[in-house]
C-alpha cells in the first residue's frame, strides 16, 4: 500500500507545471513528498494504521456486497422461455433481519472504538521535558512561527529536532488564527488541526528521521489558500542548535547595505515587517530578521533568490494575486538596493 501512494504521488507530481512555478515545482519534487502512505511520526503512524483498519473492513463489505450483487444480477437475469410471472415474494424472516441489524451495529462499534482509541492516543499524550514548544499563528495567506522559550520568530519554514524514541523530543504547537480558519496539515507527520480565531487549539509530532516535509494549509481560507504551503525541516539536534543559535542573533548589520537599509526604514515596509534591533516592527507580515535563512518566498511560492525577491517586493500580485502585501512601486534604484539589503538578512 505504502508503494502505491508513492506510485500516486510521483505521477500526480510528474505532471507538467502549468504556470510559471517560480521553481517550487522542482524544489518539492526534491524534498519530502506529501504522502500519508510514509507516515514518520507517531500522530501520522496512528492515522495510517486506523485508515488501513477501515479501509480493511469496509474493504470487505465492499466485495461481499458486490459479489452477492453480480451473483443476483446473473443467476436470476431474465432467460428467453421465461413465463414472466412474479418470484416468489418472501416477507419477515427473523434471523435474516437479525443478523443484518446487529452485524452493521458490531461494526459501527467496532470502528467507533478503535477511532476513539486512536483519538486519545494521540490527544492525550503527555508533554515531556525535552518537548519544543511552538506558537503557530495563521494569517492570510503564510504561517507565523514563534518560538516562546527561545526568542525566535519566523515564517513559513518550521524547524525541529528528530525526536528519538529512546529520549523523546517532540515538537507541541499551539494553533492560533490571526484572521480566518486555516488548517495546520504537514501528512506525513500527523493529521490535520484547524487554527480558529479566538481559540487556541494543540497538536504534536515526534519525527524519526530528518528530512524537510511538505505541508498545506487545509482548510479554504480566501483567495490564496491553495499556495499557502509550509515546510516543516526536521533537523538532527546539532544542526538545529546551530539554527536555533543562528536565529536568535541580531540581523545583520552591512554597511555596503547602508542605503538599502535606509530605503527599507523609510518606507512602509516598516509597518508590516520586523526586522530585530532596527525601527522596523511590524507583524502583519513576516519578520524578516533572518529572511535569507529561508528557502522559500510568499508561504512557497517561489524560491527565496535576490531575481525572485525583487519581483515579489516590487509587486507580490505577480506571484501571488491576492497577497495581501501592496505593490511597493519603488524607483529602479530604490528597488536595487532595497532587495541588496534584505539579502543581507541572513
Ligand atoms: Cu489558510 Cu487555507
Amino acid at each position: 500500500m505504502r508503494r502505491v501512494g508513492t506510485v500516486i504521488v510521483a505521477l500526480a507530481t510528474a505532471l507538467p507545471a502549468l504556470a510559471d512555478d517560480w521553481g517550487m515545482g522542482d524544489a518539492n519534487r526534491k524534498i519530502a513528498q506529501t504522502n500519508v502512505f510514509t507516515t514518520v511520526a507517531t500522530p501520522g503512524d496512528e492515522v495510517y494504521t486506523l485508515a488501513m483498519f477501515v479501509l480493511a473492513i469496509t474493504g470487505v463489505i465492499f466485495v461481499t456486497v458486490g459479489a452477492l450483487l453480480a451473483y443476483g444480477v446473473v443467476r436470476f437475469r431474465a432467460r428467453p422461455g421465461d413465463d414472466g410471472r412474479e418470484p416468489p415474494q418472501v416477507y419477515g424472516s427473523n434471523p435474516i433481519e437479525f443478523a443484518w441489524t446487529t452485524v452493521p451495529i458490531i461494526i459501527a462499534f467496532v470502528l467507533i472504538l478503535t477511532t476513539a482509541r486512536t483519538i486519545y492516543t494521540v490527544q492525550a499524550a503527555p508533554r515531556p521535558p525535552g518537548a519544543i514548544a511552538v506558537r503557530v499563528v495563521g494569517h492570510q495567506w503564510w504561517w507565523e512561527f514563534q518560538y516562546p522559550d527561545l526568542d525566535i520568530v519566523t515564517a513559513n519554514e518550521l524547524h525541529v529536532p528528530v525526536s528519538d524514541p529512546l529520549r523523546p523530543t517532540p515538537t507541541f504547537l499551539d494553533l492560533e488564527s490571526a484572521d480566518v480558519a486555516h488548517s495546520f496539515w504537514v501528512p506525513r507527520l500527523a493529521g490535520k488541526t484547524d487554527l480558529i480565531p479566538n481559540k487556541k487549539n494543540t497538536m504534536w509530532f515526534d519525527p524519526r528521521e530528518p528530512g524537510t516535509y511538505l505541508g498545506q494549509c487545509a482548510e479554504y481560507c480566501g483567495t490564496e489558500h491553495a499556495l499557502m504551503l509550509l515546510r516543516v525541516v526536521v533537523q538532527p539536534r546539532a544542526e538545529w542548535e546551530r539554527w536555533v543559535a543562528a536565529q536568535q542573533r541580531p540581523a545583520a548589520q552591512d554597511v555596503a547595505a547602508a542605503r538599502g537599509r535606509a530605503v527599507f526604514e523609510t518606507t512602509a515596509c516598516i509597518n508590516c515587517h520586523a526586522v530585530r534591533g532596527t525601527v522596523a516592527t511590524g507583524r502583519f507580515g513576516p519578520d524578516l530578521t533572518h529572511l535569507m535563512s529561508r528557502a522559500t518566498l510568499g508561504a512557497g511560492v517561489a524560491l527565496n533568490t535576490p531575481e525572485h525577491l525583487k519581483i515579489w517586493v516590487n509587486n507580490p500580485a505577480v506571484m501571488k494575486p491576492g497577497a495581501r502585501m501592496p505593490a511597493m512601486n519603488l524607483a529602479d534604484s530604490d528597488l536595487d538596493d532595497l532587495v541588496a539589503y534584505m539579502t543581507t538578512l541572513r
